[in-house]
């Protein structure tokens, strides 16, 4: 099983193998609409043809980047150490001057070194190292082989339901959380309502993940529904961790 690149807020790294095993074995097409760090995508057997999706420009300019210049990327990784002035050298960056290639270890660089995957804070420690992403070497071959076959996306879900929604598609989808911090201002009930709407009316076969809250359990009471229990954590610190019930929907 391969490992993603980077971590990120709502990874799905604890409930993967539970949402691999439910993955129907009878779809053509494998697509992710949310894809994060790619905990699922990256885990299973690839499918005959596959699409990966997020709406985050930065997220998919680095899995574009390790696409096409694995080894570019990898030589720049050559000269960077963890330091809080290069964090925040990095933060302070105009984007816009950059090179595709240079946004791409940018963004690897501010996610893998801040507290949570954030990219915000310079994340240090007294247990534990900096994170070896940034020291990468002869790692994102692999990736980049993983992704060889990979139709990459960088739309709005909606979008992609539209285009690729047939009856040999399955979709995995993992948005961000209903009404709990984090995404929750830029993907709010109107989002939800929507995503449910598209859900609903399908050719394809779809598995949702979503934390579970009442209103959720209301909006999709016509489908199967199963309860998983996972401990989510965003600091180092345990008590920041806490036990989460998620609900794993499907439409077959
Ligand atoms: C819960 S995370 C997905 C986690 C992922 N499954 C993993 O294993 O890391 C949700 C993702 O949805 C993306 N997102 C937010 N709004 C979106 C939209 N309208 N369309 C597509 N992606 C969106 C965010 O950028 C974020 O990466």
């Amino acid at each position: 099983m391969l490992k993603p690149p980077i971590p990120r807020m709502g990874g799905k790294s604890r409930l993967r193998k539970t949402i691999i095993e439910m993955i129907p074995e009878q779809h053509t097409c494998y697509v992710e609409l949310f894809l994060g760090a790619g905990w699922v995508y990256f885990g299973k057997e690839p499918s005959k043809v596959e699409v990966i999706n997020d709406i985050d420009k930065e997220l998919i300019n680095l899995f574009n980047m390790i696409k096409y210049h694995a080894p570019e990327v990898e030589r720049m990784l050559e000269y960077q150490i963890s330091s809080r002035d290069m964090f925040d050298e990095y933060k302070n960056y105009t984007i816009e001057h950059l090179t595709e290639i240079n946004r791409a270890v940018r963004f690897l660089y501010l996610i893998t070194q801040s507290f949570g995957g954030r990219g915000n804070n310079y994340g240090y420690g007294t247990t534990s190292k900096p994170k070896p992403q940034i020291f990468y070497k002869n790692v994102l071959g692999e990736l980049k082989e993983r992704l060889r076959n990979t139709y990459v996306e960088n739309l709005s879900f909606e979008k992609v339901i539209d285009k690729y929604d047939r009856e040999h598609t399955f979709f995995f989808v993992d948005p961000p959380y209903f009404e709990t911090c984090g995404y929750s201002d830029k993907f709010g009930e109107e989002h939800h309502l929507l995503l449910r709407d598209k859900l609903i009316n399908l050719k394809g076969k779809f598995l949702l993940t979503i934390n579970d809250h009442e209103k959720v359990r209301e909006w999709y009471k016509d489908f199967n529904t199963k309860e998983a229990e996972v401990l989510y954590s965003v600091s180092n610190n345990m008590e920041a961790r806490k036990k989460y019930k998620e609900l794993i929907i499907t439409n077959y």
